[in-house]
């Protein structure tokens, strides 16, 4: 069975509204994704939500509602949110769905059967809102836990507990092994560094049971029903649950195994412990090789004024809403271009009018209008093939864009494919076809330069393909030209001796924002 790129996302709390980071994340994951499908890969893009735990039983309690219920509303604005910003993810997870409920038993039982599950007392200071267990090294200066773990209750209970601690040596050797052969577990690799120090600061197992008695609103433990499993083994599971993989020995993995290991995006803030620890961890104590345990690409945040985006600062945005104003082109655009993936960045709708308008209303948008405009005046459109100098000009930014994007540093990929923008409007000013056009000595230059502008845009579709869908096939649909967008087919000159573009139709219409 031929391998597939198999690429997800962190699954959303659905205890909140969908954020910018939200929508950043899942456009970055989807643009990886279409530009292996660029390549003619076989993709499965993964994503969803997360639905259980104790702040979501919280949230509906205080609305008086079913937890059930209260995901279902949430769910649904992720969903449609997803829609909206033309996410093309191939399965949704949703952590409530039984075949994530009997894949998660199924690991619980099996690592339980092998011992590497026990109960045992745990007592100490607990944190309602992150819900986990606080050590003396949580304390701040003062003594005190800071704000940012909201109440914290002094509790002692019987828990299960996995056996993470035994695993530190061989998962801090992997991690060297991996960055020394040059596939690298983090990505960017400077993030490895973090990773490093905290996997040498495990210190203890992992507590992964809450009793029913404080919390009902998650999937109970196969070997004791008084029991729900804590939220972060339930949700790290679904990249295998939704995969195709069952712990249950004998099982017939051949799906799973032609889609595994994955590429993990996700955020700073879960690299560690919970992906680079707890499910790398998980993985290697289910048997997986080494060989099997997954990369993860993890970029920055998005901050507002340079402060973190937070519910009790009430600064977040809602990207449904900048969607609807802007357009979701103009949204993605501005989510890939003006971050760099591994950093963050300040969010500025001011950055964002004023990328859109001077790169896709002025420089790309025109480029298509005055391209078409001028083969539809000087040629009735039909083109004549021709040798051209920018032929060489593209093969070299097409392989620029493709290096960028293979190592995921999306805004310098965008970054080649518009300087070729840039040149082709530089050749247009150079080469002045209005000149051309009124000097019949001069027509097979003006051939020159109409074939060159249709087959650079024709290319520049291309290669924007994963940034933007739908626009790059509206241009696609413009210039008449109905290849697949792959990317053998950005080679020069696939447009046909006499072929007829169509009309040009404004693209990318400017944002004009009301006087202040
Ligand atoms: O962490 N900028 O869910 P979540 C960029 N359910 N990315 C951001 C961000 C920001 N300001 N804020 C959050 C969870 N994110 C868990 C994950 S995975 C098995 C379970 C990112 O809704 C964050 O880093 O808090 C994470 O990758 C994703 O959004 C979901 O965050
Ligand atoms: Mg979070």
């Amino acid at each position: 069975m031929s391998q597939t790129f198999f690429i997800t996302t962190a699954i959303d709390y659905t205890n909140g509204a969908p954020h910018i980071g939200h929508a950043y994340e899942k456009v970055l994951a989807d643009a990886i994704a279409r530009h292996k499908r660029l390549h003619g890969s076989n993709v499965f893009f993964l994503t969803g939500v997360d639905q259980h735990g104790q702040k979501v039983q919280q949230s509906a309690q205080k609305l008086g509602v079913e937890p059930s219920r209260f995901v279902e509303d949430i769910t649904s604005r992720f969903l449609s949110l997803w829609e909206k910003l033309d996410i093309s993810y191939d399965a949704w997870a949703a952590t409530t769905e039984d075949i994530h409920k009997r894949c998660v038993q199924g690991i619980l039982q099996r690592l339980w059967d092998e011992g590497k599950i026990y109960k045992a007392v745990q007592s100490g200071h607990y944190s309602v809102r992150q819900e986990q267990f606080l050590t003396e090294k949580e304390r701040g200066p003062d003594g005190n836990f800071g704000e940012e773990w909201g109440e914290v209750v002094e509790i002692q209970e019987e828990n299960y507990f996995f056996k993470l601690a035994e695993h530190r040596d061989w998962l801090l050797a992997l991690i060297d092994k991996r960055s020394q052969s040059g596939n690298s577990m983090v990505l960017p690799e400077f993030r490895t560094a973090e990773l490093r120090n905290a996997v040498e600061r495990i210190s203890g197992d992992l507590c992964i049971s809450r009793p029913k008695s404080r919390l009902t609103w998650g999937i109970e433990l196969p070997f004791d029903t008084e029991f729900v499993t804590y939220v972060w083994f339930d949700a790290l599971s679904n990249y295998v649950s939704f995969a195709g993989y069952d712990a249950t020995p004998g099982a017939d993995l051949s799906t799973f195994k032609s889609r595994w290991p994955a590429l993990h995006v996700i955020g700073k803030d879960i690299l560690a412990p919970p992906h680079g620890i707890y499910w790398t961890i998980m993985l290697h104590a289910l048997g997986f090789a080494d060989e099997d345990i997954p990369s993860f690409l993890v970029h920055g945040w998005w901050n507002i004024a340079g402060a973190k985006m937070s519910k009790s600062l009430g600064n977040s945005v809602d990207p449904s809403a900048l969607a609807d104003h802007y357009g979701s082109a103009a949204l993605r655009y501005y989510l890939l271009t003006d971050i760099n993936t591994g950093r963050d960045a300040d969010f500025s709708t001011d950055r964002l009018e004023q990328r859109y308008n001077a790169e896709l209303a002025n420089s790309l948008g025109n480029l298509l209008n005055r391209s078409l405009s001028m083969a539809k005046r000087y040629r009735e459109s039909r083109l004549r093939r021709m040798d051209s100098p920018l032929a060489a000009v593209a093969a070299e930014k097409i392989a620029a864009y493709d290096s960028a994007m293979a190592s995921y540093q999306v805004q310098a990929a965008v970054e080649h494919v518009m300087e070729f923008v840039t040149r082709c409007n530089a050749y247009v000013e150079e080469t002045a076809p209005w000149k051309l056009a009124k000097d019949p000595t001069q027509a097979d230059k003006l051939d020159e330069v109409l074939y060159t502008l249709a087959e650079s845009l024709r290319i520049i579709s291309i290669l924007m393909s994963p940034i933007l869908a739908k626009e790059s096939q509206a241009i696609r649909a413009q210039l008449q030209w109905n290849g697949d967008a792959t990317l053998d087919n950005t080679i020069w000159g696939l447009l046909p001796d006499g072929h007829e573009l169509g009309c040009p139709v404004p693209l990318f219409p400017r944002i004009e924002s009301p006087a202040t």
